[in-house]
């Protein structure tokens, strides 16, 4: 049975999919216009934070029937360690998973905080493993290191994670990590090892997943470049005697009808700020990740105009992360379009929308039961 992750916006969190304004909790600049319900008279009421939203979107997550959450992880977002130590403890079932870049951290210090994190949360961590995609975005953390080497240092990085996982005395000689004898101490050694997800498109990104990774987590892109892909970490993984499963991530909106769908990214589409989004375009400087798959919407661009194959390729430009391209429907066809990736082999997706609370229960009630074969909310009410 495939797995189904919700992302929680760990960057902040719109109100509406066509608002510019981060107003859910207290992440925005507190400034006239951007002013959540949660502060009053500038300040947050009742010591609400940007931190109870998310423990929030989490709880909706595991509520309407996701198996787990993906904390993604950037320079302008909160902590990804320190969130999913708290939704740990605020979740019962909900499995979370830490996007990371091994460049980050010592590889024993990130197997001692992960053994931690499986003991307090009784096993439900994941990982997943980012390299960076290089440019400014790297420079924030001051990482240097050449896109080959990024992956060499990861792969060294996971070898170390994973040697040193069982207690028992590890020696380890790479380029980047050398260690005599490390271990981790009872009683945090033998916890169940953390499933690996794994991005990145490049050759040596998938010869790298190939030795380590559970997941392959690709960004939507038309289907023909998903199976290419598929294939690549396929005949990769398996010069390990690996198989890694595909995974992919998208922005969806589900609603009862498709009209009701599609009315909400037109009622969205009509806010967009063109002179916002061109002068983003100016600044754009690129890194050296491969690069994912893109369409550019114009001033002239319909909703209709950013329709490719039976998805939508809007989203980015509605200032959603990730993929441009997502799904936008009725939650049978949605539920129909997520059983199409399953019969391509896709295990695992991970899901987003905004404003991630209220959509959480769009998609895990109503589209989610559809795919497993049960009885959606919707047609249980009028059962
Ligand atoms: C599904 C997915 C999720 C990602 N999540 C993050 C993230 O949370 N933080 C981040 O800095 N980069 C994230 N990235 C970007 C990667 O850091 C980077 O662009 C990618 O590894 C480049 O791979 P390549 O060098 O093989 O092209 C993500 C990429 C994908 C495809």
């Amino acid at each position: 049975m495939a797995q189904f992750h919700w992302r929680i916006p760990i960057h902040g969190c719109k109100g509406d999919l066509g608002s510019p304004l981060y107003t859910r909790g207290t992440w925005g600049a507190l400034a006239d216009g951007n002013l959540g319900p949660t502060v009053v008279r500038g300040e947050p009421s009742a010591g609400s934070t940007y931190h109870d939203y998310l423990l929030q979107v989490a709880r909706a997550a595991e509520l309407s029937g996701f198996d787990g959450a993906l904390i993604p992880s950037f320079p302008d977002s909160e902590d990804p360690w320190v969130i999913a130590s708290s939704i740990a403890r605020h979740t019962k079932t909900l499995r979370f998973m830490i996007a990371y870049q091994p460049g980050w951290f010592d590889p024993l210090y990130a197997a001692k905080a992960s053994a931690s994190l499986q003991r307090l949360s009784g096993g439900r961590l994941l990982f997943n493993i980012i390299t960076g995609g290089g440019g400014p975005g790297q420079l924030w953390w001051g990482d240097r290191i050449a896109h080959a080497d990024r992956y060499r240092r990861t792969t060294e990085f996971l070898d170390v994670l994973k040697g040193v996982w069982d207690g028992k005395p590890f020696a380890y000689d790479g380029k980047f990590f050398k260690f005599d004898e490390a271990f981790l101490p009872a009683p945090l050694a033998g916890q169940v090892f953390p499933e690996l997800y794994f991005v990145g498109s490049s050759d040596v990104a998938l010869a790298a997943q190939g030795k380590h990774a559970d997941f392959d987590l690709s960004h939507l892109e038309p289907e023909a470049n998903l199976v290419r892909k598929f294939e690549r970490v396929r005949e990769l993984a398996s010069k390990d005697g690996r198989t890694v499963k595909p995974a992919v991530r998208f922005n969806i909106i589900a609603r009862r009808t498709k009209e009701e769908a599609w009315d909400v990214v037109r009622r969205a589409w009509k806010n967009v700020d063109w002179n916002a989004i061109e002068e983003r375009r100016r600044q754009q400087r690129g890194g050296d990740g491969v690069g994912s798959w893109r369409i550019d919407a114009t001033r002239n661009s319909t909703v209709e105009d950013m329709i490719v194959e039976d998805l939508w390729g809007g989203f980015g430009t509605l200032g959603s992360q990730g993929s441009p391209l997502g799904f936008v429907g009725s939650y049978e066809d949605a539920a129909a379009r997520i059983d199409k990736f399953i019969r391509l082999g896709v295990d695992g997706f991970v899901l987003s929308s905004t404003p991630a609370l209220e959509e959480a229960f769009h998609v895990g009630e109503e589209v989610l039961p559809l795919v497993r074969g049960s009885a959606p909310t919707l047609v249980r009410a009028a059962a």
